[in-house]
């Protein structure tokens, strides 16, 4: 017999473990995944991702009794809900590799019951939930679909960082493949909290999925080609779109910086471009505006390489750190992140290389460069010749720069993320650039 309202989660990474413990505050859950190492941790309270409030609430929810990891598939069977959060990447030109949705649905569909509903949340392609996933648990299982269970896609739209409190406030969207499914799932979601915004389909939630990312990549590439105009006639690109924005209704314009990471913006709107273009419709500007993104962490290895060479220095005889090693603010993900991209164009040129990041884990940093990461930022700036700022982490607004300076050789600071003053900077006597704010429009004032 299906129990009321209680879930099951398959896949407890950087979406499903927040999902899974979020709703375990409010209805029973069960996190299922294949990898054992990660139910382990789980199970012990030990969230094997960084998320503020994850831990806290983890341990509350198992002590609650209210959630557990498992890696027996069968004990979906009495959930009413199946969410699958399997990870969905795709190749360089955006075709989806959809194998994770294809082995969680298989699973979902040898073990299917009446009266349970599926919900898809891995950011797919539109139509997979009704013409890839919906056929396939409809074969395994002999049931059929709107009659004996239901199916929706309901995207997962919230931000790293910030996901469990987001999970909490944002609008839900639910694109049921009925009615019925629609009112059933709309429950589920109320729980969290947020508005409820059901649409008449499973491909329209899927589209909104891949616009909200595509729309965020291209509104990014604007900025960084305005970043570009900007730097080639030396005006600042900071002051000029704080001024655009500034009280000005129309204009949202985005932030530049060094480069676009994380697994989402990378891969979403190349699947959606993809997706285009096989039913006969190409879509150029997403495809150019991935590739100009694509060529930030190039640009902030030139301005490096700039630096270097007016401060006559050698990369060979250099020590460049680069302060930020995941994709994303305040977080510990790594996955496409624009710091690798920099540190290896670094590497080829002899240069010895420091790293620090307060969040990335020791073990994963070193799996993805092959190398260690300082203890500390004093430890990592010591001695170097230039500093480049890669990720916009809180701490680096605050950075001590008068001590910074007295612990390098050669105070150079390429600060990719705007983090901080360039006025202060050249005060305090240190070289500046950043991007799209060259060191001409500073010296002219
Ligand atoms: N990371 C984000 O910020 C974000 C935001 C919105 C949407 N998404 C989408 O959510 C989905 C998941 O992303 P993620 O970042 O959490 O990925 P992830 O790689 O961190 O997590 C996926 C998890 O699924 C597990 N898994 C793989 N196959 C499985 C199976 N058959 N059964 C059970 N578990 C299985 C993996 O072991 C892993 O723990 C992707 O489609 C992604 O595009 C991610």
């Amino acid at each position: 017999m299906v129990k009321k309202e209680k879930v099951f989660v398959m896949g407890l990474g950087f979406i499903g473990l927040p999902l899974a413990v979020s709703l375990a505050e409010k209805t029973e859950v069960i996190g299922f995944d294949i990898r054992r190492e990660v139910v382990d941790l789980v199970n012990k309270g030990n969230p094997h991702i960084f998320e503020p409030g994850l831990e806290e609430t983890l341990k509350k929810v198992l002590k609650k009794g209210n959630f557990r990891a498992t890696q027996l598939v069968s004990e979906m069977k009495g959930c009413k809900y199946i969410i699958i959060t399997v990870g969905t990447p795709c190749d360089s030109q955006g075709v989806p590799i959809l194998n994770q949705v294809e082995s969680a649905a298989k699973s979902i569909g040898e073990n299917l019951q009446k009266g349970q509903f599926i919900i898809l949340k891995s950011t797919v392609p539109p139509l997979t939930t009704e013409e890839f996933v919906a056929p396939k648990l409809e074969n395994l299982s002999r049931l059929k679909l709107g009659k004996d269970f239901g199916v929706a896609f309901v995207p997962e739209r919230t931000v790293e960082g910030q996901a469990m409190k987001e999970l909490k406030t944002l609008p839900k969207i639910i694109g049921g493949i009925d009615e019925k499914t629609n009112k059933e799932v709309s429950k589920l979601f109320k729980l969290l909290g947020g508005k409820i915004i059901p649409v008449s389909s499973p491909r329209i939630a899927e589209m909104v999925k891949l616009m909200d990312n595509t729309f965020r990549d291209v509104n990014i590439a604007l900025a960084n080609e305005f970043a570009r105009a900007a730097s080639v006639l030396g005006a600042d690109v900071v002051e000029a779109i704080q001024a655009a924005n500034a009280d000005y209704p129309r204009n949202k314009i985005h932030t530049p910086g060094a480069g676009v990471g994380g697994s989402c913006l990378t891969k979403d709107p190349l699947i959606l471009a993809h997706v285009s273009e096989k039913a006969g419709e190409p879509l150029p500007l997403i495809r150019v505006a991935r590739k100009t993104n694509l060529e930030m962490p190039q640009r902030t290895f030139n301005l490096v390489q700039n630096m270097i060479k007016r401060n006559k220095r050698d990369f060979r005889n250099s020590k460049i750190a680069i302060l930020g090693l995941s994709f994303k603010k305040d977080t510990s993900d790594l996955r496409e992140t624009p710091s690798k991209v920099v540190y290896d164009l670094l590497n080829q040129t002899g240069a010895q290389i420091s790293l620090y990041d307060r969040f990335a884990f020791a073990e994963e940093v070193h799996k993805l460069f092959k190398a260690q990461k300082s203890n500390t930022l004093e430890e990592a700036v010591k001695g170097a010749d230039c500093l480049i700022i890669a990720t916009d982490h809180s701490e680096f607004r605050e950075l001590k720069l008068a001590k910074i300076k007295e612990l390098m050789r050669t105070p150079c600071i390429v600060d990719g993320r705007h983090m901080i003053s360039p006025h202060f900077a050249l005060e305090l006597g240190f070289d500046y650039e950043g991007i799209g704010r060259p060191k001409e429009a500073f010296e002219r004032k």
